[in-house]
């Protein structure tokens, strides 16, 4: 583990911190790999029953780091950008077919990928303050995780819509309302309320958790498929004008304009 992603286990619960509040928990290559290597590692660890994901400073995660996605566009696509080697790859086809329970504690902000890994958490909490917003289609880019099949399976083509196409930012209330969220709690006592869960959950029968989670989650082809679909699509849309505008104007602190693409 880096210190981007702090890892620490208690009584069978393994808790993944994103640690980069100075850029709002914006996850680059490494601390993919880490929160990667994290879920495995309590995958493969009998005693660790139940991963809890949260951030540090307010933030969940702002998403992928910008400057990484810059970066990835300026090289041609590779078969890196479609294989599990590739460490948000890796993260999503992890986070998409772990076995025991991911618990999501949305602490703050959680943005693009800080919303799609959430369809693929068992129990996700939020803090009241909480904002969550997938700006793929504004910086150019399409969903990814599967969620263009996850999303509106879960609340409707309509919002979905919103969500994806306008990228629409939604506060924790409403993503409770849509069934984004199973439950919001005051800030200040989200760490505690989702401890206890994440440890009431550890004490529970493991394989008839492992087994009420598969039943609920069967799709696994189909979101694979959607996956290598999703990442195709984004790897050529990485590279494109849109996004290299998209890009340019959030460092320089300006309105992207496409007006002319
Ligand atoms: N990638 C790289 N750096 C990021 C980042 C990201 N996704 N999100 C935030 N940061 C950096 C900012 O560049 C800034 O760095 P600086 O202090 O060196 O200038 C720092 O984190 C703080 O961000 P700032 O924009 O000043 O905070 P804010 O509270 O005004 O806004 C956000 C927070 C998350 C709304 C805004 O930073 C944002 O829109 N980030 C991009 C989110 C995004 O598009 N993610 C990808 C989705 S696919």
């Amino acid at each position: 583990m880096t210190d981007l992603v702090l890892a620490e286990t208690v009584h069978g619960v393994h808790t993944l911190t994103i640690n980069r509040p100075d850029k709002k928990n914006a996850l680059t290559a490494a601390m993919y790999a880490a929160l990667a290597d994290g879920i495995a590692y309590a995958e493969s660890n009998p005693a660790i029953r139940v991963t809890r994901i949260r951030g540090t400073g307010g933030s969940f995660t702002a998403g992928n780091d910008l400057a990484d996605f810059a970066a990835q566009g300026a090289k041609p696509i590779s078969a890196d950008d479609t294989k599990v080697k590739a460490p948000v790859t890796r993260f999503l086809k992890t986070v998409s077919t772990t076995k025991k329970p991911l618990v999501a504690q949305v602490n703050g902000l959680a943005v693009g990928v800080g919303v799609t890994m959430l369809l693929h958490c068992d129990l996700v909490y939020a803090g009241a303050s909480a904002t969550l917003q997938a700006p793929f289609v504004n910086l150019g880019l399409v969903p990814e995780a599967a969620s263009s099949l996850l999303l509106p399976q879960l609340v409707g083509l309509q919002r979905a819509s919103e969500l994806f196409l306008l990228g629409r930012k939604i506060d924790a209330q409403e993503a409770r309302n849509i069934g984004l969220v199973a439950q919001v709690f005051p800030d200040e006592t989200l760490d505690a309320e989702v401890e206890a869960r994440a440890h009431e959950l550890a004490a529970k029968a493991p394989d008839a958790v492992r087994f009420t989670k598969a039943l609920m989650r069967k799709n696994h082809d189909e979101i694979a498929e959607r996956m290598v679909e999703e990442g195709r699509i984004f790897a050529t849309q990485l590279r494109s004008a849109e996004v290299k505008e998209a890009i340019s104007a959030f460092f320089e602190k300006r309105p992207a304009d496409f007006s002319k693409l």
